[in-house]
């Protein structure tokens, strides 16, 4: 390890007790998440077209694999009209090109990193082997010298310039994505453009009805801020990303943008025929949480979910609205034969008011023939029984102070292991908090047991992130299948994660 003294003081406010969310009474003690404001005049809504991602195109081919390459490198996107954006991308772009995988074909993926600071890459949702799951000290480093990493990990996988990541996509379909992992800079650099979907595809879905080709749509939500000249501002310590890690105190709680991107343009909007749409939400945010409502909703219910971060659902589930936190998948139909023609159809997001209420526009343009619909049940899913779990554990996530975010009153450490779970069991964890975190475990995918009660109406499916309110408990019941190794969980918070909340769990 370690965290300095010097970023524990910083974080807590040092000795003197000037923290700004104790000062501002109705925050409780507890940092909160907040705005870091533009400069830049906020654009007009639903000016720009929602960007359709591309797809990324092979290198290679065989019977059993596909090879992928990019390059991860500085950019420059067109988000706010009249000015361009640096950032950094996967192959230059922002969000990064959707990644196409099928069930049972590899893929191996090559990174180069023509950044001027160490990345690493994860898959989300993955069920990937140790060595190419991300971990956070599994440097990629750039070209030419860096500054040695503050924290020591005698397991780290260090290598220079370029990595080949092997994805098995021994798993059912699912939405996945990657983004950035890097040790105490993932917020900064996902921030800077680092994320991107991963689209898993088998049989069994693909046999079924559902919208598709141009009525299946993948949506990255996040949020950002600029300056007055269109470049992209987040208030790290060391803008270089090379020497002190995390935010000032005051933003210790998550970094709000007050621009709010699908697919990385500003509330924008999107022609639609009257027919059913398959949307696959991604919230990529650091830490804002949405509520997304319809307006008008034109019913109750305007959302049929049909799957979570783990894939299809057993049954579709209908809402009102969707709750969605960081790094969470909802994949969800909406029916816009509900509207008239010429209707136009607001996304919300209930959770916050004035422009960031906003998400993007559905414009409903012309009338077509909908061959699709939602079979119930869509598909089988067996979850194990949770009378036979092999072993409970209990997990806190809680702020403290001089510690910063920690799992158990520990700040991350990559030397302890936090659970040894066997190869092929299944445990039950207890996630406990202080305050609201989304919290993720890599490698597996769990089923909610119980959340502050009974399993909440967002825990339908197989989950690989669950969003846990202030003071809330929650049983998960976790499979350990695939690899042995050390992985990380942590809040996907990215502050509260880069700020030490996270923790290792060694598959033995
Ligand atoms: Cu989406 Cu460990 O991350
Ligand atoms: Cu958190």
């Amino acid at each position: 390890m370690k965290y300095t003294r010097r970023d524990m003081l910083r974080w807590a406010g040092g000795a003197a007790l000037t923290l700004p969310w104790v000062e501002s009474g109705c925050l409780r003690g507890r940092p909160l998440a907040r705005i870091f404001p533009s400069r830049a005049p906020l654009p007009e809504a639903f000016k720009a077209s929602l960007p359709i991602l591309p797809v990324l195109k092979p290198s290679g081919s065989d019977a059993v694999s596909d090879c992928y390459e990019m390059a991860v490198r500085p950019g420059t996107a067109s988000i706010l009209p009249g000015l361009s954006t640096p950032i950094w991308g996967y192959n230059g772009t922002f969000p990064g090109p959707v990644i196409e995988a099928r069930q049972g074909r590899k893929i191996s993926l090559r990174l180069k990193n023509e950044l001027p600071v160490p990345i690493v890459n994860h898959l989300h949702g993955g069920r990937t082997a140790p060595e190419s799951d991300g971990y956070p000290t599994d440097l990629v480093m750039p070209k030419g010298e860096f500054p040695a990493p503050h924290m020591h990990d005698l397991r780290a996988r260090v290598v220079k310039e370029q990595r080949d990541y092997v994805y098995d996509n021994e798993q059912r379909a699912a939405t996945l994505w990657y983004h950035d992992h890097r040790m105490d800079f993932t917020a900064p650099q996902v921030w800077r453009g680092l994320a991107g979907f991963y689209i898993l595809r088998d049989e069994e879905e693909a046999r079924l009805p559902l919208p598709r080709g141009d009525k299946e749509i993948a949506l990255l939500i996040c949020d950002r801020s600029f300056d007055a000249a269109g470049s992209l501002i987040y208030p790290s310590i060391d803008p270089m990303l090379k020497g002190e890690m995390g935010v000032p105190m005051e933003y210790m709680g998550g970094v709000l943008g007050d621009v709010i991107l699908v697919n990385g343009a500003p509330w924008p909007r999107l022609e639609v025929a009257n027919t059913r749409y398959r949307f696959r939400i991604l919230n990529a945010s650091n830490a804002r949480r949405y509520e997304l409502a319809l307006d008008p909703a034109a019913g109750a219910s305007p959302f049929v979910q049909i799957g979570s971060d783990g894939g299809l659902l057993a049954a579709p589930v209908a809402h009102r609205s969707l709750q969605i936190a960081p790094a969470e998948r909802f994949d969800v139909v909406i029916d816009f034969s509900r509207y008239r023609v010429g209707s136009q159809v607001t996304l919300l997001n209930k959770a916050a008011d004035g422009s960031q209420g906003r998400v993007m526009r559905f414009d409903v343009v012309r009338q077509e023939r909908d061959e699709s619909s939602v079979p119930t049940p869509l598909i089988r899913v067996g979850f194990p029984d949770p009378s036979r779990a092999d072993a409970t554990r209990v997990f806190n996530f809680s702020f403290r102070g001089h510690d910063g975010w920690t799992i158990n009153r520990k700040p991350f450490d990559p030397d302890r292991m936090d659970a040894r779970p066997k190869l092929g069991s299944t445990e039950i964890w207890r996630l406990e908090t202080d305050f609201s975190h989304p919290l993720h475990l890599h490698l597996v995918h769990f089923q909610v047991l119980s959340h502050s009660g009974r399993p909440g109406p967002y825990d339908a499916g197989w989950k690989d992130t669950i969003d846990l309110g202030a003071g809330q408990v929650a049983n998960i019941l976790v499979p350990f299948a695939g690899y042995r190794g050390r992985y990380v969980f942590h809040c996907h918070n990215l502050e509260h994660e880069d700020m030490a909340m996270m923790g290792n769990f060694e598959v033995v």
